[in-house]
C-alpha cells in the first residue's frame, strides 16, 4: 500500500479554510483566542498549514538557517524573501502572509524600509511585513505604517543582531534588561505595529509585555501568556536535527520519516521492486510488434 492509499484510509479531511485574517481582526484577537502563526517558505507547507487552520503564515528570514543552509539569518536577502513569499502566496491564496524584512533591508533609512516593505507586498504578495528591533526601529515602523503597509514588530531576542546581544540568548533576565525589552515593545506598539513577536524572554516578562501593550503579542519562547504563539515549521515538524531551543515542541518526526522514505526508495530502485507494473505505461501490442519487426540496420 503506498502513501496515497494509506492517507486516503486513515487521515481526517482537512478543516475548511477560514477567511483571511484582516489587520482589525488580528488586533481584536488581543486577550481573546490565541493567534497561531508558523513559518512557511514554500507552497505545499503554506497550503497544509492553511488547511490545518493556522492563522498567520510567516515567511521568516529563518529560511536562511532552516532551508538555505546558512549559519545565521544575516545572509538572507530581500530577493530571497520575495521568492519564498511568492511560493507561500501561491500555496495559500487566502492566508494572511507576513513577510520578514531581512537584515540590512530596512536599517539604513526610512526610505529604504518603505521601499523594501513595498516590494514584499507588490512582488511577494504579502499582507504585512515584520521587522526586528525595539525603540531604535520605531521610526521605521511609523514610516512603513504611514505608507499603508501593516507592520509586525519583533522584540526580545532579535536573531539578525544576535552578535550585539552576545549570541542567541534569553533576553530581559535582569531588571535593566527586562525594562529595556518592555520599553522596546511599548515604543514599537506606539509607532503603529499591529502585533509584536516577543522572542526568548522569561515567561513573566512575556506576561508583563502582553499586559502593557495594546496589540497582540506573539510569543516564541516567551511563555503561555502571550496573545499567540509562533514556531519555525521545520522545528515543529521534527525536521531540525541536533540542538533545538528548549521552547521548541516537535509535533512530528519528519526527519526520521523522510530518511526512512528515501532509504526505502533507494532500496526498491536497487532491488527493482520500484517501479512496479502499476507505475508504468503500457504500449499497444501492435506498436510493440512493429518495433520488434524493425530492421535495426535500416534505422535512420
Ligand atoms: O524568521 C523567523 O522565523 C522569525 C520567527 C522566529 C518569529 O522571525
Amino acid at each position: 500500500m503506498d502513501r496515497r492509499e494509506r492517507a486516503a484510509g486513515d487521515v481526517a479531511p482537512p478543516s475548511p479554510i477560514r477567511p483571511k485574517l484582516t489587520i482589525p481582526a488580528i488586533r481584536a484577537a488581543k486577550g481573546a483566542s490565541p493567534l497561531v502563526m508558523v513559518t512557511a517558505y514554500d507552497a505545499p507547507t503554506a497550503r497544509l498549514a492553511s488547511e490545518a487552520g493556522v492563522d498567520l503564515l510567516l515567511v521568516g528570514d529563518s529560511v536562511g538557517t532552516a532551508v538555505l543552509g546558512y549559519e545565521s539569518t544575516v545572509p538572507v536577502t530581500l530577493d530571497d524573501i520575495v521568492h519564498h513569499c511568492r511560493a507561500v502566496r501561491r500555496g495559500a491564496p487566502d492566508g494572511h502572509v507576513v513577510a520578514d524584512l531581512p537584515f540590512m533591508s530596512y536599517q539604513v533609512s526610512d526610505e529604504q524600509a518603505v521601499t523594501s516593505a513595498g516590494r514584499l507586498l507588490k512582488e511577494g504578495g504579502a499582507d504585512s511585513v515584520k521587522l526586528e528591533g525595539g525603540h531604535r526601529m520605531a521610526a521605521r515602523v511609523a514610516a512603513i505604517t504611514a505608507a499603508g503597509i501593516p507592520v509586525m514588530g519583533h522584540v526580545g531576542l532579535t536573531p539578525q543582531t544576535a552578535g550585539s546581544l552576545g549570541g542567541l540568548k534569553v533576553q530581559g533576565r535582569d531588571v535593566a534588561g527586562a525594562r529595556a525589552v518592555l520599553h522596546d515593545a511599548e515604543a514599537i506598539a506606539a509607532a503603529g505595529a499591529f502585533s509584536i513577536v516577543v522572542e526568548v524572554v522569561p515567561a513573566e516578562l512575556g506576561r508583563l509585555i502582553t499586559a502593557r501593550v495594546p496589540v497582540p503579542t506573539i510569543g516564541i519562547g516567551a511563555g503561555a501568556a502571550c496573545d499567540g504563539q509562533v514556531l519555525v515549521a521545520p522545528d515543529l515538524l521534527g525536521l531540525t536535527e541536533g540542538h533545538v531551543p528548549r521552547f521548541v515542541q516537535s509535533y512530528a518526526d519528519l526527519a526520521t520519516a523522510t530518511r526512512e522514505a528515501f532509504a526505502a526508495y533507494a532500496r526498491e530502485v536497487r532491488d527493482r521492486t520500484y517501479p512496479a507494473a502499476r507505475h508504468t505505461y503500457a504500449m499497444k501490442p501492435e506498436v510493440l510488434a512493429a518495433l520488434q519487426d524493425d530492421d535495426v540496420s535500416s534505422a535512420p
